[in-house]
């Protein structure tokens, strides 16, 4: 197959690890591709702020509550820089709704699990937005401009839900049996689904090969699974938590921690649509899209009288 000027000059840019921009002419496969990832990770935002809507009525404190509704909002922001890097490559945002309410997007699997107690909070802050920056930093240097340039904001954001969660933990381990209690249980109940959200093992992956050749993606799954491990070692024994694998110790040899194996059943499983919460996230999402149908149309119809006044 010949190589066209349009192809040589991509492959060239991507050779010299430079940014690939709107503007510019790009494979249909690495449109597809990017629309994929960016509009998955767009809907895990949005759905991703309802385990944590359901304390904002109950924080222990007004201060607690700030935050939460603070951290709660900036989900929803994240959700809109990402559909709208989205919609750069040519998707609308209607397109991109529309699957996901009709469960055919994937979203993260960790929404797809309940938030019982306050502690839980926590865990998601510590483990969930820690694994979400161990992930997302490297995109900030994503071949695709207005993909990597969304994750930059996102990530300094994610830095401060990551602190706060890990604040509740020690707050928590701080305070009664109770809590302190409380504090594992929701430690490992989250753990084995926060490591789960780097994605399936490394020869399983069909994505990854093609998306790192790309630089959209600049680690594998399992490297940046062992790279979130290796720092919640050190965290868990500040906060005093266990982190629940009896088989998790440093290997000098392999010079990374060895751990027992993943239960990728659950995993596929929550994937397939039959996780613990993944009927309700939808149901609620569903919800919220037909409660928000008048503010649409108002805006639709907003902007259509703005047009007729200009045209006159
Ligand atoms: N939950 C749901 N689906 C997943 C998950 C997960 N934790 N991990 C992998 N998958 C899906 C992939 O989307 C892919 O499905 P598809 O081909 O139908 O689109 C399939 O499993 C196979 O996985 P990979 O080949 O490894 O896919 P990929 O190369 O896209 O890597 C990853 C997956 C690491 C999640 C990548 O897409 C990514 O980095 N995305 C951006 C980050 C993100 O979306 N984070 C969301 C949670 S963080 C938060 O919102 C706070």
């Amino acid at each position: 197959m010949t190589t066209t000027p349009e192809q040589a000059q991509f492959d060239a840019l991507i050779a010299a690890d430079g940014r690939i921009e709107p503007r510019d002419w790009m494979p249909e496969a690495y449109r597809k591709t990017l629309v994929r990832q960016i509009s998955q990770h767009a809907h895990s935002e949005i759905i991703g702020m309802q385990p944590e809507a359901n304390w904002i009525s109950r924080a222990p404190s007004l201060k607690r509550k700030a935050i939460l509704m603070a951290k709660v909002q900036d989900e929803a922001g994240h959700g809109l820089y990402l559909y709208s890097a989205a919609q750069t490559l040519g998707t609308p945002r209607d397109e991109m709704t529309e699957a996901l309410i009709a469960g055919k997007a994937k979203y993260s699997s960790i929404f797809n699990y309940p938030t019982p107690t306050w502690a839980d909070m926590g865990a998601i802050g510590w483990l969930v937005d820690g694994a979400a920056i161990c992930n997302q930093v490297p995109l900030c240097r994503a071949s695709y401009g207005p993909y990597g340039r969304a994750m930059v904001r996102i990530c300094k954001e994610e830095s401060f839900h990551q602190r706060q969660g890990f604040e509740i933990l020690l707050t928590l381990m701080q305070g009664t049996d109770e809590q302190r209690r409380m504090a594992q249980d929701a430690v490992d109940r989250w753990y084995w689904p926060a490591l789960q959200m780097f994605g399936p093992p490394d020869d399983q992956s069909p994505n990854s090969a093609q998306s790192m050749a790309w630089n959209i993606k600049r680690f594998t799954n399992d490297e940046l699974r062992q790279r979130f491990v290796g720092m919640l070692v050190p965290q868990a024994e500040v906060l005093g938590v266990t982190l629940p694998d009896p088989k998790l110790r440093w290997n000098d040899e392999t010079q990374q921690y060895d751990m027992s194996e993943i239960d990728w059943t659950e995993f596929f499983e929550v994937l397939a649509g039959r996780g613990p919460m993944n009927a309700e996230r939808l149901r609620r999402r569903r919800e919220a899209h037909e409660d928000g149908a008048w503010v649409r149309e108002a805006a639709a119809e907003y902007a259509r009288k703005r047009a007729q006044i200009t045209e006159q």
